[in-house]
């Protein structure tokens, strides 16, 4: 058995930061050709220099996936690198905490957008390459709070649970066509994104749900999506890979 993933390539949205970035670096270790990206010029310059630093390879392409327009370019740029994805894995997010009281229609319409209209809209660009070449992986980063009624992060366990149900509903469209769909669910990980938007005394609140007694770390939540789009998980389709030191228990 080999997770090899030589020959493939692979898109992660928002590697230019924290769980992206530690998928980019594990896929990559893996062999395969990593498309890294994001709206950062030089943070996502920076993780390819240190993907091919490290003997892989990979190539940046600039995306901004607030709009639908962006995510359409994102899926031209991206398949023309290599000629085709074979891989996919939208983790681009983005977590606005805030109540329902709290919750602006700019809070909203930021996390439809990046949550879950980009992760959509990529996907329909991309799967019916996928579908006829008839093999293919995607995974889909949820988060525990997609499937937890946590307080005080309404709109974004809302456009998590949604991606949940999106995996469940592609698996339902294309599992016969040899694509497979997956979710990888962290609990509270250590990141750039989850320390700017948490002060001390919440991240103190998660650790203290958490019974591993920490925090996820980012390689560790790469590991899950290294598994799943491998062909070690061939026969896994839907699965929803919670990876969280056992918060959501
Ligand atoms: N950290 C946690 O505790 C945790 C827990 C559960 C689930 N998650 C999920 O894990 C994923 C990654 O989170 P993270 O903690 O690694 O966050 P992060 O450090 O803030 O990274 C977020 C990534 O998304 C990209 N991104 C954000 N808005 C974008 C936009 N409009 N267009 C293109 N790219 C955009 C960012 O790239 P640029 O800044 O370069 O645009 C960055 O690479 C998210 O889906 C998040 O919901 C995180």
């Amino acid at each position: 058995m080999t997770n090899s993933l030589q020959g493939q390539t692979a898109l992660v949205t928002g590697s230019t930061s924290g769980i992206g970035r530690a998928i980019a670096l594990r896929l990559a270790g893996l062999g395969a050709h990593v498309i890294v990206s994001g709206r950062d010029d030089a943070r996502g310059g920076d993780v390819v220099e240190r993907i091919r630093a490290e003997g892989g390879s990979a190539d940046f392409v600039h995306a901004d996936l607030s709009t639908g327009a962006g995510a359409a370019r994102l899926a031209d740029a991206a398949a023309a690198v290599t000629g085709q994805i074979d891989i996919l894995v939208n983790n681009a997010g983005v977590f606005p905490f805030a109540s329902t009281a709290d919750t602006t229609e700019d809070i909203v319409d930021q996390v439809l957008a990046v949550n879950i209209k980009a992760p959509l809209l990529l996907t329909s660009a991309l799967i019916p390459t996928m579908a006829a070449r008839g093999t293919g992986s995607v995974v889909n980063v949820g988060s525990v709070a997609g499937s937890m009624a946590l307080t005080g992060a309404t709109a974004y366990s809302a456009s998590k649970a949604a991606i949940h149900q999106l995996t469940r509903v592609w698996v339902a469209e294309y599992a016969t066509s040899g694509v497979r769909f997956n979710t990888v669910a962290p609990g509270y990980t250590e990141t750039e994104g989850s320390q700017a938007n948490t002060d001390e005394a919440l991240r103190a609140a998660l650790v203290s749900l958490t019974p591993a007694g920490r925090g996820g770390r980012p390689d560790e939540i790469a590991d899950a999506v290294a598994f799943l789009v491998g062909d070690d998980a061939r026969y896994i389709h839907g699965a929803l890979l919670t990876v969280d030191g056992g918060s959501g228990v």
